[in-house]
């Protein structure tokens, strides 16, 4: 637990939406009165075409939840056409381009013809209700569009990260059967080009059953073309009707399935429904940010991603906000750039990971006191555990000490925010992620599985359904349950592990795991450990992180070469190029270390904890391992280490 002073409720968030006594009062019902609750707030936030005649029901320790059964309604609706009788000239979306002298603003009623145009090529092409379609975009308004036209004839959509290699787009493309495919020709982050249509063209020489890749025209670059699967999104776009009908969907119906990793095998495809993630989308974007009225909010996350999902796009849009959505990088062209950003769109919320934060932080003052940030009146932190120095700095350099800071914990699984301080609401105390939102019943376990009491550590854990709450792993539903709630029968086991005060404040404190955090991505030792062994110079590979300054986590790899390779730095850089290519450039190890052999049990398991201390540099006491095969191959691992740092 920090230090570092704490930050009272500000007086200029006296008004705000949820104060301290609404908060204490309103969670106490989400709790005591859960289906009472969440009708009034289902009533509030949405448009239902038809109401439900059941909140919720489903066995929560089977990892069963269906929420608003029998309610019928359309998140693009819900996200454009309610809004347009008073909003259709008002701003729904800010894009500003990579290049500083490219923005664009999209109103709701250009929104609602974009989307409309485009659902009506899926349609079209034979998309329907229950297609999945497989969105691979540079941050571009066609990203929002893509998917809210899938949720507007009620297709899935399954968006793979820009920054996704070809072989992990086909994983991707063949788990679900997508046999559509949104794509640009390249996109552009940092003054470089991504060629994203060759990447999908590489991946779809393994997918038979895509017929149809529509491409969105960024560069203009020259592309490979195969006629009658490829289509140019300007051409088809501009054939159909402007008006498209939105499908009535069952409020269980499927939204979307967005890929993360976990701490065995391949990613896996979390699948989100209708009505209850709209909910809670919808609900903790407005209560979280205190969102009024005309303000700009911006989330630096890329749409690849779900906090891209919930809070560039169906949060805001589903409360008729405006939302800036940054194609670029935040050091692009220089480290100013995300404050002279906030000043020509005149940003009210900004909404970061702490990667960026540090990042921003080691370059200095400098670069964000050019700026005036006047219009800032709240910031935001998501996706890693936030230091309380950066926390600090973000605090009293970018906000000016004016602005609160949010510091929001959540999952792809759990679809919106769990735990968090709220602005009018929660005193602030640096690095913690502070009180459960309305509905959210957390506990800590011990490793017995027992609930612990009062202040105290241990595994958190959630102890009831929730509406945006995971409903199924694509294709393998068992997956699911054994990941999220056979840990501790009767718990969703969240894979995290957090410290709760004498106060009641969460500190989240990490993956307990094979899960690893870099610079806020998600990314399981297990898949790096496959790539590597790809390699037929490589006998086996274990994978751990280490503390980085500004990534949070680096990634360090022991490789243990076949008998008779000689290692090299040509074959370094080869398994680094192999991990870029299996994965993505962000899975690229920051250390690799030879080991000619593992620490191993009798049984033949790898001691990561070992691994682990020696990646961490932290040999003094590597704990027992007597219970190793051959403890002398420790010496050597120590021996060679690498310090990162
Ligand atoms: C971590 C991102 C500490 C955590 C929304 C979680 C955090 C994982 C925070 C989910 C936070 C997210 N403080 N840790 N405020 N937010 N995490 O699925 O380990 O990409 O389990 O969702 O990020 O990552 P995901």
């Amino acid at each position: 637990m920090s230090e570092f002073p704490i930050h009272p409720v500000p007086p200029h968030f006296a008004d705000a939406h949820i104060n301290a006594k609404t908060y204490a009062a309103l969670y106490q019902r989400s709790i005591d009165d859960r289906d009472g609750f969440w009708a009034d707030m289902a009533t509030e936030f949405l448009s239902w075409d038809q109401p439900w005649h059941t909140v919720v029901e489903g066995d929560f320790s089977k990892g069963e939840a269906r929420w608003f059964g029998g309610g019928k309604l359309n998140v693009s609706y819900n996200c454009i056409d309610r809004h347009l009788p008073e909003r259709a000239g008002q701003t729904a979306l800010i894009w500003e381009g990579d290049n500083p002298a490219d923005s664009e603003h999209i109103s709701y009623s250009q929104l609602h013809e974009r989307v409309c145009r485009l659902a009506n090529v899926l349609r079209a092409r034979g998309v329907g209700k229950g297609d999945r379609v497989c969105i691979y975009m540079p941050m571009i308004p066609e990203a929002a569009y893509a998917m809210l036209a899938c949720a507007r004839i009620g297709a899935i959509h399954s968006v793979v990260f820009g920054g996704f290699s070809p072989t992990a787009i086909t994983d991707r493309i063949l788990d679900a059967d997508c046999r559509t495919v949104i794509t640009a020709d390249e996109g552009r982050r940092g003054g470089k080009v991504v060629p994203l249509k060759t990447n999908v063209d590489t991946a779809l020489t393994s997918c038979p059953n895509v017929h149809t890749c529509l491409v969105v025209r960024v560069t203009g670059s020259t592309q490979a073309w195969q006629e009658g699967r490829d289509i140019w999104y300007h051409e088809a776009t501009t054939e159909v009707a402007r008006e498209c009908s939105p499908e009535l969907m069952d409020a269980e119906d499927p939204l979307f399935i967005l890929y993360t990793s976990g701490s065995t095998g391949k990613p896996k495809g979390v699948l989100h429904t209708t009505g209850g993630y709209l909910l809670q989308a919808a609900m903790t974007f407005k209560y979280t940010f205190d969102y009024r009225e005309g303000e700009v909010f911006w989330c630096t996350a890329d749409v690849g991603w779900v906090t891209g999902h919930t809070y560039i796009l169906y949060g805001p849009l589903a409360n008729g906000a405006i939302s800036l959505m940054f194609e670029g990088v935040p050091t692009y062209p220089d480290a100013g750039r995300c404050w002279e950003i906030v000043d020509k769109h005149q940003v009210n919320t900004f909404y970061t990971a702490p990667t960026a934060i540090r990042a921003l932080h080691a370059v200095g003052d400098a670069p964000v006191k050019r700026s005036s940030r006047d219009s800032l009146r709240l910031l935001g932190s998501v996706g890693e555990p936030i230091n309380p120095e950066a926390w600090e700095w973000y605090y009293r350099v970018v906000g000016d000490s004016r602005c609160p800071i949010v510091d929001t914990w959540w999952q792809t699984e759990t679809g919106a925010q769990m735990i968090t301080p709220l602005p009018g609401a929660t005193d602030l105390k640096p690095g913690a992620a502070s009180m459960p939102m309305f509905g959210v019943e957390l506990a800590l376990l011990d490793e017995g599985g027992a609930e612990i009491e009062g202040a105290g550590a241990g595994y958190l854990v959630i102890k009831s359904s929730w509406p945006s709450q995971i409903r199924t792993i694509y294709g393998d539903h068992q997956r699911m349950v054994e990941t999220y709630f056979s840990h501790y029968p009767g718990y969703y086991f969240t894979g995290d592990g957090a410290t709760r005060d004498q106060d009641g404040y969460y500190w989240i404190t990490g993956r307990v795991d094979d899960v690893l955090n870099i610079s806020g991505h998600r990314m399981g030792t297990a898949e790096i450990e496959s790539a590597l062994v790809l390699h037929e110079d490589i006998a086996e590979a274990a994978v751990v992180g280490y503390p980085h300054d500004i990534k949070g986590q680096g990634i360090y790899c022991f490789v243990t070469p076949m008998d008779g390779v000689e290692p090299s730095e040509s074959l370094r850089a080869e398994l680094v190029a192999l991990c870029a290519t299996e994965i993505g450039a962000i899975a690229k190890p920051d250390v690799i270390q030879w080991a000619p052999g593992l620490p191993k049990t009798r049984s033949g398991k790898i001691m990561r904890r070992i691994l682990r201390k020696i990646a961490e540099n932290e040999v003094g006491n590597l704990g027992d391992i007597s219970t190793l095969a051959d403890p002398s191959v420790v010496d050597h691992l120590v021996a060679n280490r690498v310090h990162p740092e």
